[in-house]
């Protein structure tokens, strides 16, 4: 049996919330309003549980939270916990998410090292590995979760693609070929590119006490009508969220071009 497609109008009106919807101008508002999301939580409970994520959309939230830490915002309570990394890859490599956090984050912040956490890119085994995230991840509550969502009609949150359930867990997974070529740029010899991911699951997801998921760019337009307007379901993973009562999505104007 796959996983159940909730459409039945009433029905959903029952289990659903309705997501706050940002809609912003500018690329750069979204990377003010979402730091602002991520700093104000760190303002407000200074030993916060995040999830974070990487990719080209953060990059501009985590250089203005680097911004408000060299100016006084202590983040050196917080807990780290990645979404998804890559497997299997060296240790190092440059396309590596590990490599991402350090190079665009942790590098610049006194987050101690014991307090960050994402799946080993090189493990023996990724389903050991993952078994051993999802007993970390078992151990806290997560505060705030903040996730960007894959190219095209993915609709991919961390790499839960297409088929992943809404209880699903932290697990390897295989990359859909449409993230394959909208990650391709980031491995200049694409045989370096992994088949496969270790991610924490829809269901870890959902778990977060709060969850912003955000979008940029026209690209994303398709994936964030069809998660926001579509049906719930396993075709479009990040559908799910709309079964949170806590969810922001913050996007801009492309990004939201297609939304009725
Ligand atoms: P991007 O990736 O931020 O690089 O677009 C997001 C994702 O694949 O989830």
């Amino acid at each position: 049996m796959g996983e159940r497609i909730y459409h039945t109008p009433n029905l959903e009106r029952l289990l659903t919330y309705s997501p706050e919807l940002h809609v912003l101008d500018t690329p750069e508002a979204v990377d003010r309003f979402t730091a602002d999301q991520l700093i104000g939580q760190i303002q407000r409970k200074p030993n916060s549980v995040l999830t974070l994520p990487t990719g080209a959309t953060p990059m501009g939230m985590y250089g203005l939270t680097i911004e408000a830490a060299s100016n006084g915002l202590d983040v050196s309570g917080v807990t780290v916990f990645n979404l998804d990394e890559y497997w299997p890859l060296p240790e190092g490599h440059p396309a590596s998410y590990a490599r991402f956090m350090d190079e665009n984050f942790f590098d610049h912040v006194s987050i101690p090292a014991t307090q960050r956490h994402i799946p080993n890119c090189h493990a023996a085994s990724p389903h050991a590995e993952a078994d051993r995230y999802e007993a970390l991840l078992r151990q806290r509550q997560v505060d705030l979760a903040i996730l960007g969502i894959g190219p095209g009609d993915t609709c991919h949150v961390g790499f839960n693609e297409k088929k992943s359930g809404r209880r699903s867990r932290t697990r390897y997974v295989e990359l859909d070929p449409q993230t394959r070529d909208a990650n391709a740029q980031y491995f200049p010899d694409s045989s370096e590119m992994p088949r496969g991911a270790i991610t924490q699951g829809v269901g870890n997801i959902l778990e977060a006490t709060r969850v912003v998921l955000v979008a940029k760019g026209q690209g994303k337009a398709r994936g964030i009508q069809r998660t926001i307007q579509g049906p719930i379901g396993p075709d479009a993973p990040a559908s799910y969220l709309r079964f949170h009562p806590n969810v922001t999505f913050i996007v801009d104007r492309e990004a939201a071009s297609l939304l009725q």
